[in-house]
C-alpha cells in the first residue's frame, strides 16, 4: 500500500496531495492571486509566491488525508516543462524530503500528469485511448497505449488553446486569466450570433493565432463588418460600447469557435485511430462548453468519453501523484541528482 506525496509548482498554483495505493487522499492547492493585476503569470512573483506557500500546502494536504511525513512511502514533483524558478520550489523541497527521510524520489512530466488525471476516477479508460490535453501552454492529441507510454499525434502550431481563450478575453478587456470569464459570459450569449473563421491546418494540428487577430479586427470594427479585416472603422467609444453591448454574445461566438476547432481535429484523430474510449484534460477541460460538447462527441459516435473532476482539470498535485504512482509500480524512480526544465523530458 504505497503512499505518495506529491507536489506541483509548475506555474502558479502550489499543490501538494497524498496517494495511497492509487487513491488520491487529499489534493490541497494554493492559487496565487498577485498575477492578476499584471495581466500574466510573472516568473519571479509565482516562485516567491511558492516558496511562502510550500509548507502550508503539504500540511494541509497531509493533515487532510491523515497521514504524517514519516509515513509517506516516495516523493514525487513535477521536473517539466514548466517556469523554471517554479518549478525549483517543487523540486527541491521534494527532494529535501526524499533525502532526510531516505525514501525514493520519482520525477512526473506535467503534461503526462494532465492526461493521468483521467486515471483518478474508479471508472477509468481502457487503453489505448486518446486525450485531448487543453492547457494555457499546450494543446496535444495524446495517444495513451499504457499510463508510461504516450505519443503526442498533433498539437498547436502557435498558440495554446487555453492562450486563445486568455488573448481573446484581454481584447474583451477582462482580467487575466480570462478563460473561465468567456465560460461564464458565454453560458448568457448566443454562440451563433458572430461567425468567426476556422483554420485550415494539416493533419492533427491546431492553429488559434488567427482567431485572435480575426476577433481583433472584428472589435476594431466593433461589429460594423462581419468581414475580419483591418478596418478600424469604429472609434475606441464605439468599440467599448460594442463590448459591453454585446459581451455574452461575443464571448459565447468565440468559445464555440475555440470549441469547433478542438473537437472538429480531434474527432478526425479518433476515427481514423478507431480509438473506442476518448478523454479530455488540461484547465481548459474545466470550460463548461467544451465539456458538454465533448460528451457529445462521445454519444454521437459510439466513444466512452471520460472527463475529469473539475478539481484536477487545472493544474494540480493530485495529476502528478497518480502518475507517480503508475511510475513507482513500473519501478521508475529518480535520483536526487534529478533537476527540473523549462522544456522536454516528454
Ligand atoms: O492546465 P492549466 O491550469 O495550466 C497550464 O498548465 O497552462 O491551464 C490554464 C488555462 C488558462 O489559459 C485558463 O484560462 C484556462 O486554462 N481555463 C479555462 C477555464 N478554466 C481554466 N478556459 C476556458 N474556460 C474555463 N472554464
Ligand atoms: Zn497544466
Amino acid at each position: 500500500m504505497p503512499i505518495i506525496l506529491a507536489i506541483e509548482s509548475s506555474c502558479d498554483e502550489t499543490s501538494a496531495a497524498i496517494c495511497e495505493d492509487g487513491n488520491i487522499l487529499s489534493n490541497s492547492i494554493a492559487t496565487q492571486a498577485v498575477h492578476a493585476q499584471y495581466g500574466g503569470v510573472i516568473p519571479e512573483l509565482a516562485s516567491r509566491a511558492h516558496l511562502q506557500n510550500i509548507v502550508p500546502v503539504v500540511d494541509i494536504a497531509l493533515n487532510k488525508a491523515g497521514k504524517t511525513l514519516p509515513e509517506v512511502d516516495a516523493f514525487a514533483f513535477t521536473q517539466a516543462p514548466g517556469l523554471i524558478g517554479s518549478l525549483l520550489v517543487g523540486a527541491e523541497f521534494a527532494k529535501s524530503l526524499a533525502l532526510s527521510l531516505d525514501k525514493p524520489l520519482i520525477t512526473v512530466n506535467h503534461m503526462q500528469a494532465h492526461v493521468l488525471a483521467n486515471l483518478i476516477p474508479d471508472k477509468k479508460p481502457s487503453f489505448p485511448f486518446l486525450c485531448l490535453t487543453v492547457s494555457g501552454g499546450h494543446t496535444q492529441i495524446v495517444l495513451c497505449k499504457s499510463p508510461v507510454e504516450m505519443e503526442v499525434i498533433g498539437e498547436t502550431i502557435d498558440d495554446a488553446a487555453g492562450e486563445a481563450f486568455d488573448k481573446c478575453a484581454k481584447l474583451l478587456g477582462l482580467p487575466y486569466p480570462g478563460g473561465p470569464l468567456i465560460d461564464k459570459y458565454a453560458k448568457e450569449g448566443n454562440p451563433d450570433r458572430f461567425q468567426f473563421p476556422e483554420p485550415k491546418i494539416p493533419g492533427y494540428n491546431f492553429s488559434f493565432s488567427g482567431l485572435k487577430t480575426a476577433i481583433l479586427y472584428f472589435l476594431m470594427n466593433a461589429g460594423k463588418s462581419q468581414v475580419y479585416k483591418q478596418e478600424f472603422a469604429a472609434s475606441e467609444e464605439e468599440k467599448k460600447q460594442f463590448i459591453d453591448e454585446n459581451l455574452a454574445d461575443i464571448c459565447a461566438s468565440v468559445q464555440k469557435r475555440i470549441i469547433t476547432i478542438l473537437l472538429n481535429k480531434f474527432s478526425k484523430a479518433a476515427r481514423e485511430l478507431g480509438i473506442k474510449d476518448i478523454c479530455i484534460a488540461g484547465g481548459v477541460s474545466a470550460n463548461s462548453g467544451l465539456r458538454a460538447a465533448f460528451t457529445e462527441l462521445g454519444e454521437k459516435n459510439g466513444w466512452n468519453a471520460f472527463i475529469p473532476e473539475f478539481q484536477y482539470c487545472t493544474d494540480n498535485a493530485g495529476m502528478i501523484a497518480i502518475t507517480a504512482y503508475y511510475k513507482l509500480l513500473a519501478g521508475d524512480f529518480a535520483s536526487l541528482a534529478a533537476q527540473p526544465a523549462a522544456r522536454g523530458f516528454h
